[in-house]
């Protein structure tokens, strides 16, 4: 599941730099018994299977690092993934990540072995893996040295708590649709601006919930002014 993710992207890139490794662990290198199982049936249910703890806590104390190390089991019961997390993630040595399977994980995996729990949103998934797989490309990008220009991380929809501005390039016009012209008038100053506002004025229509009073500088809030009031339309 992991090759195709890990192979393009900012992920290759980090790797192919050597600013981040990525090892990934079969579970069941981490049994004893003969048919290498997993999980098992859940106390006090009919339903499903569970993964066994033994195995995890195994994997986890072969492969955590002694000091900087940070174990986070993937579930939908976790914090939710953001820009701030996915940083944290990027200045820790080291991060491990625990892949739920099946229908469920024994619950003292999240409460004695792991640091946290992490969700990538409000749905469920067959399995932590794609949710890994999502973590890691996200925190790959805050590592310093993957994404080549440091501005454009910066410049990133919610890296500064905002989403991005529109972005265009040639044609001039597509199907009558024009490109605006602030964009052709070499007015760094102009387009910088114009780029601010729009990046506001998307944000304040789609997630009014990240244009809260402590986000916006008093140029933002000048600038927030000037946008119609014409919410709701999107
Ligand atoms: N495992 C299953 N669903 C998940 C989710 N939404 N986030 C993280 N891990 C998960």
């Amino acid at each position: 599941m992991f090759e195709g993710v890990f192979s393009g992207g900012v992920v290759k890139k980090a790797l192919d730099r050597e600013v981040v490794r990525i090892v990934v662990h079969d579970l069941r290198n981490f049994t004893t018994d003969k048919h290498r199982q997993v999980d098992d049936r859940p106390f006090g249910g009919l339903e499903g299977m569970v993964l066994k703890p033994e195995p995890v806590f195994r994997a986890v104390e072969a492969v955590r690092q002694d000091g900087g190390s940070k174990v986070y089991l993937l579930s939908p019961q976790g914090r939710t993934l953001d820009a701030g997390l996915a940083r944290e993630l990027a200045a820790e040595q080291q991060v491990v990540l625990i892949c739920g399977r099946y229908e469920g994980v024994d619950e003292r995996v999240a409460e004695h072995l792991a640091d946290g729990e992490i969700s990538i949103g409000d749905y469920v998934l067959s399995g932590g893996e794609l949710a890994a797989a999502v973590v890691v490309d996200a925190v790959a990008r805050f590592v310093p040295g993957v994404v080549g220009n440091e501005g454009s991380v910066r410049n990133d929809s919610f890296s500064g708590g905002i989403l991005d501005y529109p972005q265009y390039t040639r044609p001039r016009e597509f199907r009558g649709l024009k490109v605006p012209a602030v964009l052709f008038s070499g007015d760094h100053k102009k387009i910088e601006r114009w780029r601010r506002k729009k990046a506001l004025e998307k944000t304040a229509r789609r997630r009014p919930d990240l244009v809260g009073a402590d986000t916006l500088s008093p140029e933002d809030r000048d600038l927030l002014e000037e946008i119609p009031n014409e919410r709701n339309n999107e």
